[in-house]
């Protein structure tokens, strides 16, 4: 049986219910010689600010069980020379292209938005306001629904692109969140962002991280994700992108199941740098081996206990 896996998400149409989870793919060059680009549903490029940035001093990733922590702290070229190197090349894929932004104050998101809504071949904004690694660079926005809004609004007002909003887990109630990033405009919610952790290397007594903490991925926060997931997507009509420890397509059929639309494979890439496309075949196995024929009729479909 041939399993219809297309999807569309805020305007977007997708070939396939996979995108990449920003920061853990670049801008996918390097992952072209592994796998063929133009399967992925979309490519969503690491998070880019006004300004370029240097990110954290090193070391800013530790291995942990199921996992990793991170401090990168939005390294980036920043958005002219992103614009000059980075975007031709995602035009070429082919493949619908999100682009994460971020900055420390509203004023900065809306010149990013103004600035990449005059590009051609840009399919979203994905709003990232959920960075824990930085001081000021999005979090600040993300762990309040008022601000959230506020953010989400005057962004709103400046493009005609879709919206998606991106959400920290480390927050009281990330469902608040979601409302209030839908109700001031967001097309659609991705979640979720990395989980707040520190790792100790107790023979010399320090972080493990030189800037003390991070944010934790991969499968170790995968359960934490699909109950935001099923959460958030009671809470809201707009399609839902989870993330969160996605290895293989049984991964992403459980987002899916818990009522995401469209998933994203972040940390996996790491190890395994054909893990998108893997996670795509995956789908379609589970879809043929259930007698599935379009991926929407699974958004959701899970049975009561
Ligand atoms: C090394 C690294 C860098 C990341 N950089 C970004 C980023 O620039 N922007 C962003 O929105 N999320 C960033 N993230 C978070 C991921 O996009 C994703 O939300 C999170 O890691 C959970 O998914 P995963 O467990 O599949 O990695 C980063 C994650 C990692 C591990």
């Amino acid at each position: 049986m041939s399993v219809d896996l297309s999807i569309e998400i805020a305007g977007i149409k997708m070939s396939a219910p996979v995108t990449t989870a920003s920061g853990t793919f670049a801008s996918g060059r390097e992952y072209g010689d592994f796998i063929d680009l133009s399967e992925l549903g979309a490519i969503t490029a690491k998070t880019i600010t006004f300004e370029p940035r240097e990110g954290n001093p090193p070391p800013r990733m530790s291995e942990t069980p199921s996992g990793m922590l991170n401090s990168i702290g939005l390294q980036n070229p920043g958005v002219d020379e992103f614009v000059e190197k980075d975007l031709p090349f995602l035009r070429d894929t082919g493949v619908p292209i999100i682009l994460s932004i971020a900055g420390t104050r509203v004023e900065e998101y809306a010149i990013l938005a103004s600035r990449l809504s005059r590009e051609e071949g840009i399919a979203a904004l994905e709003l990232n306001i959920s960075c824990p690694n930085v001081k000021e660079g999005g979090v600040q926005f993300g762990v309040s629904s008022h601000l959230t809004a506020e953010l989400v609004e005057e962004v709103r007002s400046l493009t005609d692109l879709p919206l998606i909003a991106k959400l920290t887990p480390n927050v009281s109630s990330i469902t608040d969140i979601a409302v209030a990033a839908v109700g001031a405009g967001a097309d659609a919610i991705s979640l979720i962002n990395t989980v707040s952790g520190m790792a100790i290397d107790i023979e010399r007594r320090i972080p493990r991280l030189a800037v003390g903490s991070g944010g934790l991925s991969g499968p170790a926060i995968r359960p934490i994700a699909v109950k935001m997931v099923h959460d958030v997507s009671k809470a809201v009509e707009v399609p839902i992108i989870g993330m969160g420890g996605i290895r293989t397509g049984e991964d992403a059929i459980e987002f899916i199941l818990a009522g995401a639309s469209a998933v994203a494979v972040g940390t996996s890439n790491f190890s395994d740098p054909m893990a998108t496309a893997g996670v795509v075949e995956g789908i379609r196995q589970y879809c043929d081996r259930h007698n599935v024929s379009k991926i929407t009729d699974l958004i959701g479909d899970l049975n009561p206990r």
